[in-house]
């Protein structure tokens, strides 16, 4: 499979519309409280008869500090106290779970993401680990992908060599930007000889695949100011990259509230930013996995979109086939059979509920055989950037072209503007595709269609 990406900026401009990230299918929308703890439960116990790997996640919401631009669910706080109360819960909600799931369903995965989970000290750290290890059958070996989401402003080399020894071999480091400006207005003072450590140090441990977060829209940000965080970002040469984009959404997450918003670039300076950004990182040798992500071509993500065997999920790209997620923590959302479910949002509720001996789940949605249909196609076209249209057909026991047949004549418009190529055998998305692939995933999504459908039908 070829792996190019090109940057069309006229086709960027004229698909550049919100849309889904198609972390799950259907997206959370569509998640309802009908949906709770009895239906998970069932779900959870079906699951072993097909006796899959498990994927875990815990989420750690709490901060030191807040960053202005932060969409993620967090509580900013300097008490303690705080993380001493919620890990007590986050252990009796292990025991809970694990009590739904063969114990020996291998764990392939593991994430702990934030929040920054290093609020919580070593020991805190080792007893997460520890009861997890007494619940579930975690590999000993290695071959797992077990990640965590490094602050670097909150580790140091005790911290990484304490999570190596409790089994992680993954992490991404939390940068964003490394211009003083920037960093001033976002509220994220962080040096580039702080960030560069935890890397050496996780390194040196052992750990592969190391990722960098960054973040393209923050205020004061110019193309020749993110080119400078871009070059000194490479010269440590990380495996992967993230390049989010930044929304700025006040209304929604308070603390952007705190940025000054004629000091953002305009949406034009940002496609400059953006269109710098993927230009560059491409000549320096970096392939575009998709949906932000870019890794090298050796790393494994890379190797695996080549091999056809990428799988993505809440915690982002993986090499590990489908797995079920169980998810702990506030907020944070597992995906069993096929199921979604989310736990529920606020430290109160959470605590009410584990204390009361209960699961978390508040809310979620049992996918009927049209939900599981559109969500494969929609990973395969982001995982691949193409589809098999005689292997879903099987798979699925249809006729593509006569189920999909509104969608069939949609896609023309997207080949005659070059996004994708199409016809009986297949879909290949272009180069030139790539940056859009989720506006092609939109064209699978039934739920937009209704949405679109109900406001067209108010409008006239
Ligand atoms: C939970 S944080 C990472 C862990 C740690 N708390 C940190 O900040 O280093 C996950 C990542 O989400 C990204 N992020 C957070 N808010 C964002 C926003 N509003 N827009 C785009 N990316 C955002 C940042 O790149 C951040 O590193
Ligand atoms: S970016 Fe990370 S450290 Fe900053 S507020 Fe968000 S979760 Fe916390």
């Amino acid at each position: 499979m070829q792996q190019t990406t090109v940057f069309d900026l006229d086709l960027i401009q004229r698909y550049d519309k919100a849309g889904p990230r198609y972390t799950s299918y259907p997206t959370a929308v569509q998640f309802h409280e009908g949906f709770a703890s009895k239906e998970y439960i069932e779900y959870a116990k079906n699951s072993n008869v097909d006796n899959a790997p498990l994927s875990l996640y815990f989420h750690i919401p709490f901060c030191d500090t807040v960053c202005f631009y932060c969409a993620c669910n967090k509580v900013a706080t300097k008490n303690h106290q705080l993380a001493v109360e919620y890990l007590q819960r986050l252990l009796k909600e292990i025991e809970l779970q694990a009590a739904l799931f063969d114990k020996q369903r291998p764990v392939t995965q593991l994430h702990w993401g934030g929040g920054t989970p290093t609020f919580l000290n070593l020991d805190e750290m080792w007893q997460l680990m520890d009861t997890t290890r007494q619940h579930f059958n975690l590999l000993d070996d290695d071959t797992g992908e077990y990640s965590i989401e490094i602050d670097p402003r909150e580790a140091d080399a005790n911290t990484i060599k304490l999570l190596r020894e409790l089994g992680f071999n993954r992490m991404s480091l939390g940068v964003q930007d490394f211009d003083p400006k920037v960093q001033k207005a976002v509220n994220r003072i962080q040096t580039e000889a702080e960030t560069f450590a935890v890397l050496e140090a996780a390194r040196k441990e052992g750990f592969r695949s190391i990722s960098i977060d960054l973040i393209y829209g923050l205020p004061h940000q110019t193309q020749d100011s993110f080119k400078t965080t871009l070059d000194k970002v490479l010269q440590v040469e990380p495996e992967r990259l993230s390049i989010f984009n930044y929304a700025h959404l006040p209304t929604l997450f308070k603390p952007q509230r705190r940025i000054n918003e004629t000091d953002l670039p305009t949406p034009a300076q940002k496609l400059d930013v953006l269109q710098m950004t993927i230009n560059y990182l491409l000549d320096a040798g970096y392939v575009y996995i998709g949906m932000d992500h870019f890794a090298k071509p050796d790393d494994e993500l890379a190797v695996a979109q080549r091999n056809g065997t990428l799988y993505r999920n809440f915690q982002g790209y993986a090499t590990h086939a489908d797995c079920d997620l169980v998810a702990m923590g506030s907020t944070s959302i597992s995906k069993v059979g096929a199921s979604y479910s989310q736990n529920v949002k606020t430290l109160e509720e959470y605590y009410a509920r584990i204390d009361n001996n209960e699961l978390a789940v508040f809310r979620g949605i049992a996918l009927n055989e049209d939900d599981v249909l559109r969500r494969e196609v929609i990973t395969q076209l982001i995982c691949h950037f193409g589809l098999s249209i005689p292997n879903i057909e099987k798979q699925f026991n249809i006729d593509f072209k006569q189920y999909f047949a509104q969608e069939w004549t949609e896609l023309d418009k997207l080949q005659q503007d070059g996004l994708i190529t199409y016809d009986d055998q297949m879909i290949e998305i272009l180069p030139a595709g790539r940056l859009l692939v989720r506006n092609i995933c939109m064209v699978f999504d039934i739920y937009l269609r209704q949405a679109k459908e109900q406001r067209f039908s108010k409008v006239i």
